[in-house]
């Protein structure tokens, strides 16, 4: 009998190899470091997006769904908007509960801007699309080592890609990558220093499969801990719980998670909580942390490689945008004109933003959660503390000028400067 012929194999188009220079490497294909991407793109400036996940990973990991107006208007700059701007809902609002009372914010009364409802899964997802269609290269698979030569003209990245090591040379390198990446160990002990602060309680997020139970978001603080009511979609509701750290998902069955919700959210007003599937629990513990300088050399941190905000509030996805907004500016500028005034601010300039919202962050979570060990008297104040902003505009409009995000030129060093 004649041997069969071998099959000729159908291979998948081996994906192009990464150059082995560029003028920004960046490492991390998150929100900072793919918006980063595009806004080089848009600007002549060569990148090379180095992720360790792969893509289906990175599209589905939920996380935020607040865009700040400021945050929009840059998606749609570099050609991001159009499917956030037909499926993401603005908001005009949001609702404190508190005390069996509740009571409107309205953001446009308050500072003219509104924000809109679009899930970072999906700002990930168009950032991809786009940079795969017409940007520079974007590795998936591609795991950062280290970062080298941070005070040299030519810094390196080593990383691992199909089981070799491989080598980035760049002008410059960013560290888009995250809380646990690796590109702030660049930077020496010495030349950083790093602020935190913990929390006693962390977020069980689910999905649910059912109509959110009110067209705005509403932050419901109880005795017995936070509830939030989000929303992905006018048929998907994003919902959390406070609970203890540590806790484990498999400990919340479905009945728990939604009696809880209801206890939480009990109201003396017109209010019914909508119950239905959940399809996704996830626990995620909160911290406030940020590194200072983000700039060390050639070597720039934004993101939450940089600092990190407890969520309630929403401002971790909308901080790392604005870093890397004026990152690309000072870039442009560089590449336009040689002058480096931009680059040599950008740093000093985030930290300003960055400890406003740190601020923020932190004040909406101590009025909102219940601390294990706080008294009567403390839960006193956290109500006082709402009864202000219910009743004085002023009160108001500074919650909501920080949670629609306050203008990227507020930060501007003319701004802080003496008179
Ligand atoms: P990331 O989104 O963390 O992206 C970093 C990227 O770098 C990742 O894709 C990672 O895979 C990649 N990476 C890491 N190490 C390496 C390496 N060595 N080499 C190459 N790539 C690497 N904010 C809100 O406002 N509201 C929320 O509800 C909310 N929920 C959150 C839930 C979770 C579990 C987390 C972790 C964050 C949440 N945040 C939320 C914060 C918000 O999602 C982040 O601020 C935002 O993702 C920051 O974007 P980034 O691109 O800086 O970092
Ligand atoms: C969401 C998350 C937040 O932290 C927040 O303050 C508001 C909304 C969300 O995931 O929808």
């Amino acid at each position: 009998m004649r041997p069969t012929p071998p099959v000729p194999l159908t291979r998948a188009p081996a994906p192009a190899p990464a150059p082995a220079t560029t003028t920004v490497g960046i490492v991390g294909g998150g929100p900072a470091g793919l918006l980063l991407a595009r806004l080089l793109h848009r600007s002549g400036i060569d990148s090379v997006v180095l992720e360790s996940r792969d893509r289906a990973y990175v599209e589905r990991r939920q996380r935020a769904g607040i865009l700040e107006q400021g945050t929009a208007d840059t998606l749609r700059e570099c050609g991001a908007g159009e499917r956030m701007d037909r499926q993401g809902l603005v908001h005009h609002g949001i609702h404190l509960r508190y005390d069996g009372r509740s009571h409107r914010v309205d953001f446009p009364a308050l500072t003219g801007r509104s924000v809109l409802v679009y899930a970072q899964t999906e700002v990930v997802k168009d950032l991809i699309a786009l940079q795969l269609a017409d940007g520079g290269p974007l590795v998936f698979g591609a795991r950062a080592l280290a970062v080298h030569g941070a005070d040299t003209a030519r810094p390196v990245i080593r990383y691992a890609h199909g089981g070799r090591e491989h080598t980035l040379t760049c002008d410059y390198v960013v560290g888009c990558d995250g809380f646990h990446g690796v590109t702030r160990d660049a930077v020496p002990g010495r030349a950083r220093r790093t602020y935190e602060r913990g929390y006693p309680y962390s977020w069980l997020g689910v999905l649910a499969d059912v109509p959110p139970s009110c067209d705005e978001l509403v932050y419901a603080h109880s005795a017995r801990g936070f509830a939030l009511f989000s929303m992905r979609s006018p048929t998907v509701s994003r919902l959390y719980l406070q609970v203890p750290n540590g806790t484990d998902p498999a400990d919340w069955p479905d009945e728990r998670i939604w009696d809880e919700l209801d206890a939480r959210s009990a109201t003396d007003g017109p209010w019914e909580l909508a119950r239905g599937p959940i399809t996704a629990k996830s626990v995620l513990p909160m911290r406030s942390v940020v590194t200072e300088p983000m700039r060390y050399g050639r070597v720039l941190l934004a993101g939450d490689a940089a600092h990190i905000v407890p969520p309630t509030g929403a401002k971790g996805l909308n901080l790392a945008a604005s870093d890397v907004t004026e990152l690309a500016r000072a870039f442009a500028r560089l590449k336009d004109t040689g002058a480096t005034d931009l680059l040599d601010g950008w740093s000093a300039g985030c930290l300003r933003r960055v400890w406003r919202a740190e601020h923020f962050s932190y004040f909406m979570t101590t009025t909102l959660h219940t601390d294990p060990a706080q008294s009567a008297f403390d839960t006193r104040l956290q109500i006082a503390q709402l009864d202000r902003i219910a009743s004085a505009p002023h009160a108001a409009a500074e919650l909501a000028e920080n949670y629609t995000g306050l203008p990227l030129a507020r930060f501007a060093p003319a701004a802080v400067a003496p008179a």
